[in-house]
This record gives C-alpha cells, structure tokens and sequence, in this order.
C-alpha cells in the first residue's frame, strides 16, 4: 500500500527547498524503505539549487531522463528499515543503516577490485528512477518525483535500492552516522586514501566545510607533521586547529610563502581541494603551493559545464606532479562507513563536534542559509 511522508522538493533551480506531502510506493525486488532519522546538508545538494551539479537537457537526454525536476534532496542520512522487498539479503527489518551516495553492487568490476566508490550501478545516479528496475516508487503532486543519488535523505521516508545502504550498529547516534555517510568519508578519504598522506607530510587543506573538516582529521590521524587550512572565514579556521590544523590562513595566496618559509622551499607534498565550488583558476595557486613531486587532489565539486582550469603542463611534467579527482574519498563504502564508525567508537574520529546546528525538515532552507553565511561546520536535519 502506499504511504505519504514529508519531504524537502526541489523544483527548479534557484527556488527554495519546498517541504511537502509525498507518495512513497512498496519496495520491490532488491528493495527497502528506509525511515530516515538524520540528514547531513551538504554542499552538493546545494549544488542543484545553484545549477551548478544539474546536468544538460543533452546529458539527461542521453541517460532517458525527460526532467531532473522536482528533485527530492539528501545524500548524507541514516535511518531505519522499515520494510524490505523480496530477495533483500544485505539488511532486515529493523536495522539501522547508513545511506551511501555511491551504489555497491558487490560484482561488478570495481566492487571486486577495492574500489567500491566507482561501482557500475552508480552509472545513472543523477537522474531517473530506480538502480533496481528505472521505474518510480515517489510522486508528488501525482507526477514521478526523482531521489537525489538514488537516496532523498531530505525525505521521512524513502525507497531504495539495497545497494544504496549499509548497515550499522544499532546503539550509534543517527546523526553522526549519517555525516560518515558523505561529508566524513569523503573528507577523510581525500587525504588518508587518494592524496594517501604519509607520516611527516606537509598538507594543505583549502575550503573548511564539512569535508574539507574531515581531510584535515584524515590527514592529522595519517600523521602529517603540517596540517595547513585554507578558509576566509575565522569560524572555520579556528575549528580546523581543533581538528588537527597545525598552520590557518585566510587564502591561497596568504599561504604560499607561509608554506615556502615552513618547508625551507619544498611546498606542501599533498593539496587537497574542498572550497564549496572548485572553480578551474583555483588550480593555479594550488599548483604553487604544490612541491616537487607532490599531489593535488580535487575533491569538491565543479560546475558541470566547466572545462577549464589553470595548470601550468609544463611545470606539472617537469616538477613530477599529479592531479587527481576523488569520489567518496577513493573509499569502498560497504568496509569503509563501519570502519569510521568504529574509530568514532574508539575515539579517534570526531564526529559529534561536526555537527553546529540541528533543524526539523520544515526548516532545511534556515540550514542551507547557514552554509552560504559559513557558520556551520555541518547543519544537521533531524527528523522527529
Ligand atoms: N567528490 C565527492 O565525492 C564529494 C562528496 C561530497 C561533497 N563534495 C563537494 O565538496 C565541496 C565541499 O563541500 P562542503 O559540504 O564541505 O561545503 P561547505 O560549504 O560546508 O564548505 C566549503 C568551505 O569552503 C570555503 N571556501 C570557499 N571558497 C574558498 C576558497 N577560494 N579558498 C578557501 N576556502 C574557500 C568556504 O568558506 C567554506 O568554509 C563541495 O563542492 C561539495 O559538493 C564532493
Ligand atoms: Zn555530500
Ligand atoms: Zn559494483
């Protein structure tokens, strides 16, 4: 039988998150209904609003996809099964899960090779029905209503793929978990996997938000001797000296002779980019701050139609540098959430001081305000 549930609607770009009435249909083959119990607001759902991360009517029309809106919002959650389809194996009813905005089929090419971030079954993530079967299990206003990531964590309630959850232990706070499922593995990922930061690294960080918090934990607990963080506002630079940070500057700019003077000459041996939108001419001070032989890594999101950034090729081949992009931190979710988990369990990962300000559904556009204001670390919905 279907059921209604309140969700966050997005309806066209530069509109507000409308919260509204939804139909949420029976799970199918493969299939769970998840009741969410927190949503993390993170940068990238923002990115819809701005147009930034919607793709072109050509890009939709390859994928089948007639109009990405209305759009249901949320990627970071965690919440409980609440009812399973036939043949679902992974999870039962009752079990606290994790969201993960990257699918994992556990067969195919990169699910069997350790690199769960790149699963085939997350091929059409934006945009379209289900992973399942393409088809819808949410309407609103009587018309099929798309799941950001294949997840609408911006909803009570939603259907999902198994794929697209992972359980947890039941006696972990939602709301931690459900920063674990994006920000923290994407943050903490980009410097302990992708840059892969060494013992006695010096690191820059650039753009202190949800992610950027959690490459400068990643970085500290991979033993960095220079943790650098890179952000405008004096909120985040504080926080991020809690976190790990040991230098803070207000820009690029500030930092590069800091960073010449710090290393005798050397520069930064990892770069990892998280401002909120990773816009080309950014890659030119991040180059500088780059030493011979160092990584960059993009991690925030750029807009989509941007083709240009400004690297100098002739210094990138003759200083031996690399660059490289990152989804979900390089990590495979199935073994990497718990194992964050477990190092918040252990004490090691902080999670509870990410969070700045919790809100019901009802006011998710105060939140997203607050980011554009920089006063959260992370907003958190928490759903009653
Ligand atoms: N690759 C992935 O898998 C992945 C996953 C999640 C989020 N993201 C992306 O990561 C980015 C960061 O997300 P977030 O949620 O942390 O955003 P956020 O808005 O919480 O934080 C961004 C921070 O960057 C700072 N900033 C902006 N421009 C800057 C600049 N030029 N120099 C230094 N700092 C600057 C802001 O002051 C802010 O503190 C977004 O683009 C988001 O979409 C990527
Ligand atoms: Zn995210
Ligand atoms: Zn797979």
């Amino acid at each position: 039988m279907p059921t209604t549930a309140r969700a966050a609607v997005l309806w066209g770009t530069d509109e507000p998150w409308k919260v509204q009435e939804i139909e949420v249909h029976d799970p199918k083959e493969g299939e769970v209904l998840v009741r969410w119990k927190a949503a993390g607001l993170c940068h990238s759902d923002e990115h819809l609003v701005t147009g930034d991360m919607v793709p072109s009517a050509e890009a939709l029309a390859a994928l089948g996809v007639e109009s990405f809106f209305p759009i249901i919002g949320g990627h970071e959650g965690a919440g409980i099964v609440e009812a399973v389809g036939p043949g679902v194996r992974s999870v039962q009813l009752g079990d606290h899960v994790s969201a993960s905005f990257v699918p994992s089929c556990g067969q195919c090419r990169y699910c069997t090779t350790g690199r769960g971030n790149l699963c085939d079954a997350g091929a059409g993530t934006l945009g379209g029905g289900m992973i399942t079967d393409g088809t819808h299990r949410h309407f609103v206003d009587g018309q099929p209503v798309t799941l950001l990531a294949k997840l609408g964590t911006f909803a009570e309630l939603t259907c999902v793929s198994e794929m697209s959850v992972i359980k947890v232990d039941d006696d972990l706070p939602l709301d931690c978990v459900s920063l674990v499922s994006c920000g923290v593995a994407t943050g903490w990922g980009s410097a302990t996997r992708r840059a892969d930061v060494a013992p006695g690294d010096t690191v820059v960080v650039v753009g202190i938000g949800g992610i950027g918090m959690n490459a400068v934990q990643g970085a500290r607990m991979a033993g960095a001797s220079r943790v650098v963080a890179v952000d405008p506002l004096e909120f985040k630079r504080e926080t991020a000296m809690e976190f790990g940070a040991t230098h803070t500057y207000a820009s690029m700019e500030e930092a590069i002779p800091e960073v010449m003077e710090m290393t005798r000459g050397q520069m930064a041996d990892k770069v990892i980019m998280t401002p909120g939108v990773m816009y080309g001419e950014l890659m030119e001070q991040a180059q500088l701050l780059t030493g011979k032989g160092g990584t960059m890594v993009v991690t925030a999101v750029a807009p989509i139609e941007q083709k240009d950034a400004s690297i100098n090729l002739f210094n990138l081949a003759m200083y031996n540098k690399e660059v490289k992009g990152t989804i979900f931190g390089s990590l495979t979710p199935r073994s990497d959430i718990p194992r964050l988990l477990d190092m918040y369990r252990g004490g090691s990962l902080k999670l509870d001081e990410l969070i700045t300000n919790r809100y019901p559904l009802e006011q998710i556009n105060d939140g997203y305000e607050a980011m554009r204001a920089g006063t959260n670390i992370r907003g958190v919905i928490v759903f009653d």
